[in-house]
């Protein structure tokens, strides 16, 4: 049985015992209806610590007053059940009052560039409710490492940002991108889809396999990468572009042509439901 751990007080004993014992410290941080993406995250920290701790909390800082945060599925008995599988050691699943008690007001706020544009121009906010909890979550279970999935190349970016300005003595892991056969990148959102909906969401990673055989085959251009990315999504009638875009990674900045590595990364709604995808051009 996963150990469940509600309270901030349980948490910190939990991996003070750990740390006192000279244990290693593994922190995947999740907001639940995990899937294969979350466990494979989970097995690498298996892999890789003494102790390893998931956290399923819903954080409401990071959504957007219109956003899904009422409608985001939470079926945390289900998951309990996946995360015994690994196993983990302990899950950390907190009420909102616990994290954000009356009186709450310290935010981790990563000014600059790279939380202003892909998923930041399009939901203000959102990399400082993520900053807030992460840096919670790695105070509380005072892991030595944490793992993030490229999935989210941004949130990565972002996290690596302020764990090195605020001297947090944790390592941050990238883990690669967990797809379904059919190439559709694992998301708790892809419950909201539809069958057709799923079938039309296939344009997202078609559409960046497109660029990928663009950029193999030496076409370097951004301007052209990109097109041919939105050409692609194009052909799928129901899916809105929210963005299309290609920076450097890992410091996010704008490029002309992809000379080193480079995040080409899309945003597209199919029906309500908003999806995201990458991959790294040049690795
Ligand atoms: P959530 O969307 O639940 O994702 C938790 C972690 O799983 C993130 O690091 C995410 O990138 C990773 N992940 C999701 N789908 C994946 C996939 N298909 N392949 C690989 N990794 C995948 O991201 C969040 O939660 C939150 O912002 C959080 C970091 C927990 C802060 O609240």
């Amino acid at each position: 049985m996963v150990k469940v751990l509600r309270t901030v007080k349980e948490i910190q004993e939990f991996s003070k015992a750990a740390k006192d014992a000279g244990k290693s410290v593994g922190l995947v941080p999740t907001m639940g209806a995990l899937h294969e993406g979350h466990l494979t995250l989970m097995r690498r920290a298996r892999q890789e610590n003494d102790v390893v701790i998931a956290s399923v909390f819903v954080n409401p800082t990071q959504f957007g007053p219109n956003e899904d945060f009422d409608a985001y599925p939470r079926r945390f008995e289900e998951d309990c059940k996946k995360l015994e599988t690994v196993p983990v050691d302990a899950v950390f699943h907190p009420e909102p009052k616990e994290m954000y008690p009356e009186g709450y007001c310290t935010y981790v706020n990563v000014e600059g560039d790279i939380t202003k544009k892909l998923c930041g121009a399009q939901r203000p906010g959102h990399f400082r409710g993520v900053a807030t909890v992460v840096t919670k979550l790695m105070n509380l279970s005072r892991a030595d490492r944490a793992y993030f999935g490229q999935k989210d190349a941004q949130q990565v970016v972002v996290v690596k940002r302020f764990v090195s300005d605020l001297n947090i003595p944790t390592e941050v892991v990238m883990v690669p991108i967990v797809r379904e056969e059919s190439g559709l990148a694992r998301s708790s959102r892809n419950q909201y889809l539809s069958a057709e909906e799923k079938e039309a969401a296939l344009v997202l990673s078609r559409s960046l396999q497109k660029g990928k055989a663009a950029f193999d085959g030496g076409e370097k251009g951004v301007e052209t990468l990109k097109k041919i990315v939105r050409d692609e999504i194009g052909t799928e009638p129901t899916a809105v572009i929210d963005y299309v875009d290609i920076y450097s990674f890992p410091a996010l900045l704008p490029i002309a042509k992809v000379e080193a590595p480079a995040l080409l990364a899309i945003a597209v709604k199919i029906g309500k439901t908003r999806l995201i995808d990458n991959m790294i051009l040049g690795e």
